[in-house]
């Protein structure tokens, strides 16, 4: 007998993938899986800006919670491309909660730490967003909507995710990687400093906060602090690759089309408390990462022991 059905969109992206191995691993939850394209055997194909195709798949599949982990993810083209942007991580939000209420189910939505202006660090779930982006000001949106069109929710923020999947984006590790095994020349900022966290985390997390009936706001992330430079190093340290190429830069030269805040690390201790998460340690979650990696004979690892 099932636990429960739970509807996942965005199951092709990263996140996705990793709640959909979660959930198929550890729970008893009857899964369905939705993806943009529809081009996965089994998946529902939906894009979440089509409200009548929300409330369709919603009313077929009748989850008892749905996650959304679908996201208009490119933060400097959402600088430019808004209309979409706001669309996929705002009025598509709303349209998810929208069907949500009418089909009785339970929603539980992924945020990010790009709602703070980074100006002060160490965020918990009382601080006050001030959004610096467009990005972000549309995922705040997202949430705002969510928590005025249905009661049962839950939102989890989250920063500088990453992982390995299936023909998934670029994040900022499999870059790094990319640049390390190349030999490239390449600069990394050392004045953005924030809690990397493995999707592999975030997805227990998610389960968690599922078969917990958690609701509200909660911060997820990994547990320590660390600028882009510094979590580059420990990226070459772990997977054992000369990191000379890499240097140090600032902010301010690299001319990105988005701001980015300074420092938006957070404070988890609600989630800690509540959900029970324990968090590996930066160098842990990388060398998982690795294994993943090594499984799949994408990478073959230094003969190098990890400390
Ligand atoms: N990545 C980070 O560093 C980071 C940091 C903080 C918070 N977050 C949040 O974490 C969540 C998961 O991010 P992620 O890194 O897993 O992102 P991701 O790999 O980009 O996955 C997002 C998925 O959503 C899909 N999507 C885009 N538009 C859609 C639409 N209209 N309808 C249905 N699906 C759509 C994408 O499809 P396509 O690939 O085909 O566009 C992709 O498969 C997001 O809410 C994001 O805002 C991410």
């Amino acid at each position: 007998m099932p636990a429960g059905r739970v509807m996942v969109t965005g199951a092709a992206g990263l996140l996705g993938q990793k709640i959909i191995d979660v959930f198929k691993r550890e729970s008893e939850y009857e899964l369905h899986a939705c993806d943009l394209s529809g081009g996965i055997d089994g998946y529902f194909s939906l894009d979440i800006t089509d409200r009548q195709r929300v409330l369709d798949v919603v009313r077929a599949i009748s989850p008892s919670v749905i996650i959304n982990a679908a996201a208009f993810t490119d933060v400097d083209r959402a600088e430019v491309d808004r209309e979409l942007a706001y669309k996929v991580n705002a009025t598509a939000v709303d349209y998810l909660a929208e069907a949500a209420f009418l089909f009785g189910a339970k929603m539980v939505h992924i945020s990010t730490d790009y709602v703070f202006n980074g100006l002060k660090g160490n965020y918990d779930e009382n601080s006050v967003p001030d959004p610096i982006s467009y990005y972000g000001k549309s995922k705040l949106a997202g949430e705002n909507l969510l928590r005025a069109r249905l009661e049962n929710h839950a939102i989890l923020r989250t920063q500088v995710l990453y992982g390995f999947g299936k023909s998934i984006k670029k994040n900022f590790v499999l870059w790094v990687l990319e640049k390390l095994s190349n030999k490239e020349k390449f600069s990394v900022v050392t004045d953005q400093i924030g809690n990397p966290t493995l999707a592999d985390e975030l997805a227990i997390a998610v389960l968690k906060v599922v078969q917990r009936d958690a609701k509200g706001l909660y911060n997820v992330s990994g547990v320590q602090s660390l600028s882009r430079f510094d979590f580059a190093k420990a990226v070459a340290e772990v997977f054992g690759i000369d990191p000379s190429g890499m240097s140090p830069t600032t902010t301010d030269r690299l001319n990105q089309r988005a701001r980015r805040p300074t420092n938006s690390s957070f404070i988890c201790l609600k989630a800690q408390t509540e959900l029970g998460l324990t968090v590996p340690s930066v160098r842990d979650s990388l060398y998982f990462m690795r294994q993943q990696m090594k499984v799949a004979g994408v990478f073959q690892p230094a003969t190098k022991t990890i400390s």
